[in-house]
């Protein structure tokens, strides 16, 4: 079967960073460009991130830098989880790569209007990139295949009872992207806290060895500690991973078919992807949201992949 060709979005950030490291390396995904969002810190720092975590696994995907802010609401990051960089932890040696010129959002446009509509969006950060380019150009819209996204619940959120920091984030942005009628996969946190990563798997993926099995663990070292710090947790999910995850094998994956609406009333439930999971709404379903995975799987893959870049 041929490559699945995706253009990964993300702001990294530590589970980025691990999500960058499948995405470059497993058969079944065609990585054509990796572009940059403002959110777990400033672009400019979210930037750097980026291409040293390319840098550190040699990996040659053109990098693009994109929005600096939300759409609309008063910028916020997440040093909290992480740290004053946004991806505190690997120490890298100086930065000789850089980014292309082109800006993200010229380069998703372009992209996808000279595309046969076979290309998938999997944003990992806040939507502002997305959504900005979706109003910028709509053109590109029909031409979008799918959408996988990291963000949102419909449990719990993390970065206030209703709300998970992604959507939390830019939640305008998310509003343009749930109604744009593009098909929607959206893993939230009912989902990849169950990707939660313990001391052992940290040990697993050390022993292959390698540049990715040594940044694998000072990030997720880092990642333990913050969820400890911030949410009593004994270990890190990987978040941002179950997206690439899921384009290697949906199968892996339960979903259910559900009506999503965004949140972007000025209240407590700000930022909340309200979930219709009974479909009590009676609305045709945009978002297929992810339940459960096989974990066992999932850390399989994630350890096939380090083993690639040895
Ligand atoms: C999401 O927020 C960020 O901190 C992570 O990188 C992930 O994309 C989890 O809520
Ligand atoms: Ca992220």
């Amino acid at each position: 079967m041929a490559a699945r060709k995706i253009i990964l979005d993300c702001d990294p950030g530590h589970d980025d960073a691990i999500a960058i490291m499948l995405a470059a390396k497993h058969p079944a995904i065609d990585l054509l460009g990796i572009t940059i969002v403002a959110g777990n810190q400033t672009l400019d720092k979210t930037l750097v991130n980026g291409l040293n975590v390319c840098q550190a696994l040699d990996i040659n995907t053109p990098v693009y830098a994109g929005m600096p802010q939300p759409i609309m609401r008063k910028q916020i990051v997440a040093d909290n989880i992480h740290g004053e960089t946004g991806l505190d932890g690997p120490i890298f040696p100086p930065l000789k790569r850089e980014a292309e010129k082109t800006h993200a959002i010229n380069f998703i446009i372009d992209t996808l209007l000279n595309s046969e509509g076979d290309i998938t969006l999997v944003p990992v950060g806040p939507l502002s990139n997305i959504a900005v380019a979706m109003r910028m150009q709509p053109k590109i819209i029909p031409k979008i295949r799918e959408i996988v996204l990291m963000g949102g619940a419909y449990g719990t959120g993390n970065f206030t009872p209703s709300a998970e920091f992604n959507i939390f984030a830019d939640p305008e942005a998310a509003k343009v992207v749930f109604t744009s009628g593009v098909p929607l996969v959206m893993m939230g946190l009912d989902l990849t806290h169950q990707t939660v990563c313990t001391q052992d798997i940290i040990k697993r993926m050390e022993n292959v060895g390698g540049p990715a099995g040594k940044l694998f663990s000072d990030i997720m070292n880092f990642t333990l500690k913050t969820q400890f710090d911030n949410y009593g947790l004994a270990g890190g999910p990987v978040h941002d991973a179950t997206c690439i995850a899921y384009l290697i094998n949906p199968d892996a994956f339960k979903v259910q078919d559900m009506y999503v609406e965004i949140d972007v009333n000025n209240g407590p439930c700000y930022g909340r992807t309200v979930c219709d999971e009974l479909g009590v709404l009676g609305q045709p379903t945009n978002t297929k949201v992810g339940i459960t995975l096989n974990t066992t799987w999932f850390w399989d893959v994630v350890e096939e992949c380090i083993k690639k870049y040895c």
